[in-house]
């Protein structure tokens, strides 16, 4: 059947607020024409991103009531920590407020000047915690992940050749760990297949080098692994799942994405004398190891999260539904990052608006466009992001987890298609104040 149907019905509805195109314009010139700055009452289809964003389940919300808040030793923490063994096979399971927080702790264990961490792409805040740490940071994924246009199942995949001139380089000595991201977020959500992820631990292996995964969104690559891997079709995704992290040594775990929470996250580790040495910058600066900077009742939610997520059913109407979105815009003439990914689109904004140079922040100027004509919230990743070395102009609609329904999506497409009709009314903009660092959360911009 063609239809996507959500594999769930509401219990709890939270009503949207209607806004007119005039209330609309209004917020945003309040808002400096960042839509980070605009409140998130005045959008009414809220993409900017799909992290602790999700709809929680009655079965969460029932373990929200059940959370033992003792401070050491909760009931809760204990069935965190089960759930986790068994999705992951990891021994030791380290609670943590949200993933730049296991980030945080395991580079200031492993990173440090003269350290180098190779990663297909690094997330923002991973790059930015190595940095802080003193070490260097460097994206190795395929040639293929960086051409939108490329159909390559395994877009994510981090490429061998390069990593091995880079161990030539640097040395071995420096690099204390090799990062693979799944999927991978700031390369368009895509996939990394079971055999890179072998290959890589083939070639830690014979650099004595541990493999850490950045498992974010796990169960989405472990479902692109099933769907488009040769001879995975028949396996279960927690099959999958488990296999992925059998090959790693570590993982940070950001929970608001496949964890399917508000907010949690999660450090992995195997080795003894690490786990020793994160537990005490855990209780520094996060708390106490059974709870972590989280409350009783954010572990149970995560413990039934981490079994839900596996769903198959669930996983098929995620995939779909984003897929649904990127197939109709690309209907309409309107270019993506194909083929779409896990948990977004990512619209090319220079081709959507020719006529806006790069120094005039086509991405930022489609983003206004699709708030001011829809009341729809997505993200520059482009020059805005990333000034001078941005490869690409995009804007990113990521979608939340069991939020939306399709007929709110199919209104995003319609959306999108009429202010793709009336592009060339799409001006570009400049400037008027910035911040000195990571300046897209707060800049102020003008029309040009
Ligand atoms: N790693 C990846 C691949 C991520 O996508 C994110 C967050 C993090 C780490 C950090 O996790 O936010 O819990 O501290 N990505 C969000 C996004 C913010 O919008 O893509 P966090």
């Amino acid at each position: 059947m063609k239809t996507i149907i959500e594999p769930f019905r509401i219990k709890v509805v939270e009503p949207l607020k209607m806004t007119t195109r005039a209330e609309r314009e209004a917020a945003l010139h309040r808002a400096g024409l960042n839509v980070f700055l605009v409140p998130a009452e005045d959008v009414l289809i809220d993409l900017l991103t799909d992290s602790g964003t999700g709809a929680m389940s009655s079965e969460q919300w029932a373990g929200i009531m059940r959370g033992d808040e003792s401070y050491a030793g909760a009931r809760s923490y204990y069935r965190f920590e089960d759930r986790l063994r068994e999705v992951t096979g990891f021994e030791h399971v380290i609670p943590t407020h949200q993933g730049r927080a296991s980030e945080r702790i395991l580079f200031e264990l492993i990173g440090g000047p003269d350290k180098t961490i190779p990663n297909n792409n690094h997330f923002d805040t991973t790059r930015a915690n190595i940095e802080h740490s003193g070490a260097r940071a460097v994206d190795l994924v395929i040639d293929e992940g960086r051409d939108p246009k490329s159909r390559h199942p395994f877009k994510g995949n981090i490429d061998l050749d390069k990593l091995e001139a880079l161990f030539k380089e640097v040395g071995a000595e420096h690099i204390p760990c090799v990062m693979v991201t799944v999927t991978n977020n700031s390369g368009g959500g895509q996939p990394v297949s079971l055999e890179n992820l072998h290959a890589v631990r083939k070639f830690c292996d014979r650099h004595g080098t541990p493999f850490f995964l950045d498992a974010c969104r796990f169960a989405e690559n472990a479902y692109f692994i099933k769907q488009r891997e040769p001879g995975q079709g028949h396996r279960s995704v927690a099959a999958i799942v488990r296999e992925m992290f059998d090959l790693a040594d570590g993982a940070t775990i950001s929970a608001k994405k496949d964890g399917l929470v508000n907010i949690g996250g999660v450090l992995l580790l195997r080795d003894e004398a690490l786990y020793g040495a994160a537990q005490n910058l855990l209780i520094l600066t996060e708390g106490f190891p059974t709870y972590g900077g989280l409350a009783g009742r954010d572990l149970e939610a995560m413990a039934q999260g981490f079994e839900e997520v596996l769903h198959e059913d669930y996983l098929h109407y995620r995939i779909r539904s984003t897929a649904y979105l990127g197939e109709k815009l690309l209907a309409q003439g309107i270019q993506i990052v194909e083929p779409p990914g896990g948990h977004a689109i990512y619209i090319d904004a220079a081709e959507f608006c020719p006529h806006i140079p790069k120094a005039q922040f086509p991405g930022q100027a489609l983003v206004c466009a699709l708030y001011l004509h829809g009341g729809i919230r997505g993200v520059e990743i482009g020059s805005v992001m990333f000034g001078e070395h941005a490869k690409m102009e995009l804007v990113r609609l990521a979608i939340p987890r069991r939020v939306y329904t399709q007929s709110q999506i199919d209104y995003v497409i319609e959306a999108i298609g009429e202010v793709h009709a009336r592009r060339d009314r799409i001006r570009g903009l400049r400037i008027t104040a910035e911040p000195p660092v990571l300046r897209h959360f707060t800049a102020r911009f003008a029309e040009v």
